[in-house]
């Protein structure tokens, strides 16, 4: 390679396995923003970045909030001539559980080896700290090798997105205008198209997620004695979720529900099939006999421009060992649906709670929490710096990248293209097999090494956007 970057590049080959065991490090902290009792060790996690981002040459700032706090850092010695470009990532992760399914525990990254080189292997590998921490060690080579950068950076990373991101979304509607003024944001939270294949990201599903308890007499019962003359709990919070979804069709019932959705435009369709996924693969890599879903879409239309009814977890009445004859006392789900545009949480919130009221038997109380949402969004990829990241990533990866979208949220990024007013782009180093959210979750380490290398690449190529 005879571009600018290889004197980065050089550095980056150099120092690679030291930014492997910092990240190790980095995993090793169970950063779960969602269960109360990690809240120490969240905050540690932001001390423990901050002081990383301080040693690479930042200067750091941990900004308390509600909730969790934010990392920030920047580096503005490239002057305002020169653009800036904000990088976003989060430093939280999921809960590890089903905790007996990892073949080491969860926090403690192992390596291990995979079919096109290393796999990292620990909670958060890829989603987000493996992914995130490569824009730092790509500052980090820069500045290093260089004693600047060619343009201003700017770090902002959150703790809560995995549980719904609200302490970063207050923050950057009262203070983003000013705070984190920028030209581009950089999101690597998202994933690759297939291993080899790089890809910018440029639609997110949204989200509403709740919670659904279901309270029938004041203590579990002799099923015996007291069945089918009380209305059973477990029962009933069945019959409410058998009612969300039409079995035949794949459709979901609340009336209204569809109303605000943005059908498909012809265009994307055809893109859409043109990348040609094989729906084989998908099936073998998950060991299902058939991938099904809303009846009329493909896998690919609906798993990102398709809303969706999923049950994340469910429970009533007796887990143990044998069988034990109760009425139980209560039931519960967690529920959430996958948004597209130009759907809104708080719509969806309001359909829920009156078809559930409708749907609930009688003889029980039935309670449908509101726990968070995000809408839909979709980023313009077609910019000078879309080109300038579509650039660097074929420079890294050898191949020409495509722009794909997601099932996914990140609940930030339509308030930042909102708030900033400039393109968001979303560089995802991930692969959608990396497990993210199951056990086992996994990044390959040539997929952090080349990360690191197309976030040095689009530095040297964003600066010529402004030149
Ligand atoms: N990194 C993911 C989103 C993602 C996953 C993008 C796969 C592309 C491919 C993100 O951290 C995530 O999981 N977000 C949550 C957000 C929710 C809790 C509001 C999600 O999508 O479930
Ligand atoms: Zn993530």
């Amino acid at each position: 390679m005879t571009h600018a970057t290889q004197d980065v590049f050089s550095r980056i080959e150099r120092d690679k396995s030291r930014y492997l065991d910092e990240l190790k490090d980095y995993l090793r902290i169970p950063s779960i923003s969602t269960d109360p009792a990690h809240k120490g060790d969240v905050e540690r996690c932001a001390e423990w970045l901050i002081a990383r981002m301080g040693e690479a040459g930042l200067t750091t700032e941990k900004i308390a909030t509600d909730g969790h706090p934010l990392v920030y850092a920047e580096w503005s010695g490239a002057g305002p001539d020169a653009p800036t470009v904000l990088f976003y990532g989060h430093y939280d992760v999921q809960p590890p559980d089903p905790l007996a399914e990892w073949r080491n525990p969860p926090f403690e990254p192992t390596l291990e080896a995979g079919p096109d080189g290393d796999w990292l292997v620990a909670r958060g590998a890829t989603d987000d700290k493996g992914q995130s921490y490569a824009h730092l060690k790509a500052v980090e080579a820069m500045l290093a090798e260089r004693g600047k950068l060619p343009v201003n950076v700017k770090f902002i990373v959150e703790g809560e997105e995995e549980s719904g991101g609200e302490s970063i979304e207050k923050f950057v509607r009262e203070q983003g205008p000013s705070r984190l003024a920028c030209d581009v944001v950089v999101v690597s939270d998202t994933a690759m198209w297939e291993r080899g294949a790089p890809a910018i990201t440029y639609g997110l599903r949204g989200l509403a997620y709740f919670e659904i308890r279901v309270q029938g007499p004041n203590r579990d019962l002799h099923s015996g004695v007291y069945g089918g003359g009380v209305e059973n709990p477990a029962n009933a919070l069945a019959t409410i979720v058998a009612a969300l979804r039409d079995p035949a069709t794949g459709r979901i019932r609340i009336p209204g529900f569809y109303d605000d959705v943005r059908p498909l435009a012809d265009w994307e369709r055809q893109e859409f099939t043109g990348l040609g996924l094989d729906e084989r693969e998908v099936r073998e890599d998950l060991d299902v006999s058939t991938l099904t879903g809303e009846e009329g879409y493909t896998y690919v239309e609906r798993t990102w421009a398709r809303p969706t009814c999923d049950v994340n977890g469910l429970w009533s009445g007796y887990q143990g060992a044998g069988a034990k004859t109760v009425l139980p006392a209560t039931a519960g789900c967690k529920v959430s649906f996958r948004l597209v545009a130009d759907q809104s949480p708080a719509r969806v919130a309001e359909q829920l709670k009156a078809f559930v009221e409708q749907v609930a038997p009688a003889g029980v109380r039935v309670e449908v929490v509101y726990l968070h949402g995000a809408e839909a969004v979709t980023v313009d990829a077609t910019g000078p710096y879309a080109a300038a990241a579509l650039d660097a990533l074929e420079d890294v990866w050898g191949r020409r990248a495509v722009r794909i979208r997601t099932g996914g949220s990140i609940p930030i990024v339509g308030t930042f293209a909102a708030a900033l007013g400039v393109p968001v782009l979303m560089l995802g180093f991930g692969l959608e097999e990396d497990r993210l959210h199951s056990p086992n979750e996994k990044f390959d380490v040539v997929n952090f090494d080349n990360g690191v290398r197309a976030i040095a690449r689009l530095l040297d190529r964003a600066a010529q956007v402004r030149a």
